[in-house]
């Protein structure tokens, strides 16, 4: 078996601060941004939140081969269940991570509304205009952010839990790498 990392490296801690910073920017402005009227704002604050989601997509990507490369032992103080649960939670983090920013890009581009990142360049459409694909990849594209939100809410809670009752390095690891 290849040899595990005591804890998280640099990079995978940079990575996972910057993701999370930007995904809990993106939750609450995908909410926001849904409900407006149809104007030059409206366009503006979906090209910025696609612009940051494809972002985060490309953000994981890099993470998850990373993080496949270098294998981070699991923390000690955990027990078998504790372990078990925390494996579900993050690779369903992951899946979400790149599942949500995919049916964005499906949804806006089938609407018509290929990305324009950053206003910069367009990124080309996977599919041909279909407004009903559309409709149902972005139905998708919301409710899986808001699965997302409540794994979000219960890996804090986990968090909490470790770093408030257990005392144990489970915050330390991601905070200051130490093992
Ligand atoms: C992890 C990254 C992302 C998160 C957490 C996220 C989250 C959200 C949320 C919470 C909504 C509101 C859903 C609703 O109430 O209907 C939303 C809407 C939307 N998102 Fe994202 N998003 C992400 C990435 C992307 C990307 C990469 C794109 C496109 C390239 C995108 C395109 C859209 C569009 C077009 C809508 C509007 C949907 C509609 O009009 O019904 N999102 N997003
Ligand atoms: C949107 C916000 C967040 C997302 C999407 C997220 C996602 C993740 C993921 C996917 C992992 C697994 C890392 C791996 O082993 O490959 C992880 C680990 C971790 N996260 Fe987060 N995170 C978020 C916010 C936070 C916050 C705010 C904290 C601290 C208060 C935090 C603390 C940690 C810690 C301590 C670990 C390591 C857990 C362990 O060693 O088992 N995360 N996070």
């Amino acid at each position: 078996m290849r040899d595990m990392a005591p804890t998280y490296g640099v990079l995978h801690r940079a990575l996972h601060w910057t993701t999370a910073i930007l995904i809990v920017g993106l939750l609450p402005v995908g909410w926001y941004m849904v409900d407006l009227d149809f104007d030059d704002w409206k366009l503006t604050v979906y090209t910025l939140h696609e612009s940051f989601g494809v972002i985060v997509f490309t953000l994981t990507g890099v993470r998850l081969v990373w993080r496949l490369l270098h294998p981070v032992e699991p923390e000690a103080s955990l027990s078998p269940v504790e372990r078990a649960m925390s494996r579900a939670a993050h690779l369903a983090m992951y899946t979400l991570m790149i599942a949500i920013p995919l049916t964005g890009w499906i949804g806006t581009s089938a609407f018509g509304f290929p990305v324009q990142w950053m206003f910069l360049f367009t990124i080309p459409s996977p599919v041909a205009k279909d407004d009903a694909l559309g409709r149902l990849v972005l139905d998708a594209h919301g409710w899986l952010a808001l699965g997302f939100a409540a794994l979000v809410a219960l890996h804090l809670a986990g968090v909490a839990y470790h770093a408030v009752f257990k005392k144990d390095r489970v915050l330390d690891r991601m905070l200051r790498g130490t093992s």
